[in-house]
């Protein structure tokens, strides 16, 4: 491991041991993502994940990090290098990946700026690992055999962190966290569709604080 991925991969783990609860939002559009980013602010998150999953999502990330809302603002569901660039290029400050293929996993290994590659068996960790990460995400975490798997994960790779993410609720959040290799849960449970549509802040405003054990 180089001592820029070792930097990197610590940065990734403060900032997922600060934030603790990472919503993943896909997002209508820039204004809709300022709106919804300032409602999790206010319930407490110190981090988002916004998915490249809509048309809107880079003029998304852009926007709400000249919002200056203080939180930390990243890429998510990054599929590939044309998609990385344009991220970092639009303001992500982190990055997270679904699944980290070969070509992705060698790309994401110089970003300059913290990364969060996905995998969901012991195989693809093992794969990341040989690289030199160390902070991952699960995914998708319930399917692949949740908290228990976890536990099992931590037998052979004690040294890793992982961001559980992909069915996980409010109501199992805090049972992930108390897991000595999850620094935080990820998930969409925190902005319904319905909120963001109907622009409910408050409810995301209260969703967040929920799930946060306030
Ligand atoms: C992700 O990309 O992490 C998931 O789509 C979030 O999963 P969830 O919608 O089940 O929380």
């Amino acid at each position: 491991m180089t001592d820029a991925l070792a930097t990197s991969q610590q940065n990734a783990l403060d900032l997922l041991r600060r934030a603790r609860v990472m919503p993943v939002l896909s997002l209508e559009s820039a204004a809709q993502g300022v709106d919804c980013a300032r409602a999790l602010a206010a319930g407490g998150l110190t981090a988002i994940e916004v998915t490249l999953r809509t048309p809107a999502a880079l003029d998304a990330i852009k926007a709400i990090r000249a919002a200056d809302l203080g939180l930390k603002v990243g890429a998510g569901t990054i599929l590939d290098v044309h998609q990385l660039a344009a991220a970092i290029a639009h303001g992500a400050e982190f990055i997270v990946t679904p699944g980290t293929p070969a070509a992705l996993a060698d790309a994401v290994l110089h970003a300059q700026v913290p990364v969060i590659p996905g995998a969901a068996t012991a195989s693809e960790i093992m794969a990341l690992r040989a690289r030199g990460f160390r902070v991952l995400k699960f995914f998708p975490a319930a399917p692949s055999g949740g908290i228990g798997a976890l536990n099992a994960l931590r037998g052979p790779f004690g040294d890793l962190n992982f961001c559980p993410t992909g069915g996980i609720g409010e109501d199992d959040a805090q049972a992930y966290l108390a897991l000595p290799n999850v620094p935080c849960v990820g998930g969409s449970w925190m902005v319904r569709k319905e909120w963001l549509q109907a622009g409910d802040w408050d409810r995301v405003t209260a969703s967040a604080r929920r799930s946060l054990g306030a």
